[in-house]
């Protein structure tokens, strides 16, 4: 019998040569591939990997995903465990930290992050200045790269001070800077925080307290909301986290890094995903629309939003607990018409060959938008509310790599597809069409408008 070994041996058939590179954790390093050449000039093989489907970026102990199984935890406690028993500020101390806190560590968690959820009035002012109409996602993202300017300390990436102060002003404001840009949208005064209120609690609140002497939130609405962000908490390297780590990896400030963050979660395939749902839902309208949609899904006409994970290939074990979680809100608040037509959605498409063989399933999107609109939330809101938990994943996900040895500023290569060496023609002399007619591929007057 051979003997094993934990390495990979490589012939390259254009040579001839044989290599042996190492495995370590189910991985070979890319940069092992660089050796294999034809000739000394030669620059050396690379990977081809775009979307990086195959390719671990760094080492991480926050949260481990079996995509196969449906399996979801944050250092090693499960998804399940956590939404039953904690609350997200727990989870978020855990993901920051590594470790359940204990009594007292959380008590002083919970008083430094209540004791942070006031923004500085100036922030308040510029937030008045956007367009009374503008998605408060792009307000957020405006609002949260603004901090750097705010907190200018946070540049000291290497003290220990200013990381976790940089920690607690963005999981504790960002429920302030949320609500204040919905607040905005809808021309209300903004609401102050409440220290009296839980995480949930006061951020219901500064959305939607009126003329009330106090806010008080309908409990099962702010457990509801409290799982919702315990579930969104964080989500290993998705194209967000990505974000943060590849633009924290040049040393920015945490406020910019994790403003790109919220870029990326913008996108409709990423936080956006929800809003598009219902936008669907609405769409479909009654269940006796359900098969037209689907065929037109399978004539690659539209997607099926709230379907599918890159990483998932199973039901999302979030999309589960959201699941279990909305008769509960709607108990709470009115029925929605939207459930009925996602359940036969749901139903249908598994049970529909197209998605089976594709191993699509519901991801955590399909069913929070509802949830979100049981709780009167306007849908250009889903993807904010997304943002405010996350924040604690991008938090940890930016700490991990700022200690980690191993990370550099990233970096990756191409493979040039262009021309090379051309000589260079004189602007009288280049080939083309003596005039140009039509209107332009833009419309800059119309686009500085706004209209
Ligand atoms: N509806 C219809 N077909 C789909 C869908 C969908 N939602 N998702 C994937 N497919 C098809 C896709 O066309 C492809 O088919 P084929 O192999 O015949 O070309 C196959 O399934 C594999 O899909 P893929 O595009 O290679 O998968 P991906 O890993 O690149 O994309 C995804 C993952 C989440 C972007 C994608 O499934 C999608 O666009 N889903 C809808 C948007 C959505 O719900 N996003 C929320 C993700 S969960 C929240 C988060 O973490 O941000």
């Amino acid at each position: 019998m051979s003997e094993t070994k934990d390495t990979l041996s490589i012939t390259d058939n254009r040579t001839g040569e044989t290599y042996e590179v190492e495995i370590t954790d189910e991985t070979i390093k890319a940069m092992d591939l660089r050796q294999i050449k034809v000739n000394e000039d030669d620059f050396g093989m690379m990977t081809y990997d775009p979307a990086y489907t195959n390719t671990a970026s760094c080492r991480s102990s926050i949260t481990y995903i079996d995509g196969e199984a449906g399996v979801l935890q944050h250092r090693g406690y499960s998804i399940e465990d956590l939404c039953e028993k904690s609350t997200y500020l727990e989870v978020a101390y855990l993901l920051v930290f590594g470790e359940l806190p204990t009594a007292p560590q959380l008590e002083r968690w919970v008083y430094d992050v209540t004791h942070h959820t006031f923004i500085h009035e100036d922030i308040k002012g510029f937030l008045s200045d956007f367009r009374h109409d503008a998605h408060p996602m792009g307000i957020l993202l405006g609002a949260v790269g603004a901090m750097s300017t705010f907190y200018p300390d946070a540049k000291d990436i290497d003290n220990d001070e200013e990381r976790y102060m940089a920690a607690i002003r963005m999981i504790a404001k960002i429920p302030t800077l949320a609500a204040f840009a919905y607040r905005h949208s809808l021309g209300l005064p903004y609401v102050y925080p409440d220290n009296d209120l839980s995480y949930a609690g006061n951020f219901l609140g500064m959305m939607r307290k009126m003329t009330e002497a106090k806010y008080e939130p309908d409990p099962r609405l702010e457990k509801a909301l409290d799982v919702l962000f315990i579930l969104h908490a964080d989500h290993e390297q998705n194209c967000s986290t990505s974000a943060v780590r590849s633009v924290g990896s040049s040393q920015v400030d945490p406020y910019s890094a994790v403003a790109a963050g919220v870029a990326a979660l913008y996108g409709p395939l990423h936080g956006g995903a929800n809003e598009a749902v219902l936008k669907m839902l609405r769409r479909i309208e009654t269940t006796d629309n359900i098969p037209d949609f689907l065929e037109g899904v399978k004539k690659r006409e539209e997607k099926l939003m709230g379907f599918g994970h890159r990483v998932y290939k199973n039901y999302d074990p979030r999309a589960r607990i959201i699941k279990s979680h909305v008769d509960e809100v709607l108990e709470a608040t009115a029925d929605s018409p939207l459930l009925d037509i996602a359940s036969e959605l749901e139903k249908r498409a598994l049970d529909d060959e197209f998605f089976t063989s594709r191993k699509l399933y519901p991801n955590v999107d399909f069913y929070s938008g509802l949830i979100y609109e049981a709780l009167n939330i306007p849908a250009d809101m889903f993807t904010v509310i997304f943002a405010i938990p996350r924040t604690s994943g991008w938090v940890a996900q930016w700490m991990e790599m700022n200690l980690d040895s191993e990370q550099k500023i990233a970096r990756p290569r191409q493979i040039y597809t262009g021309e090379r060496d051309r000589e260079y023609v004189k602007i009288g002399e280049r080939e083309g069409p003596e005039k140009i007619t039509g209107p332009p591929a833009r419309r800059p007057v119309k686009a500085l408008r706004g209209a």
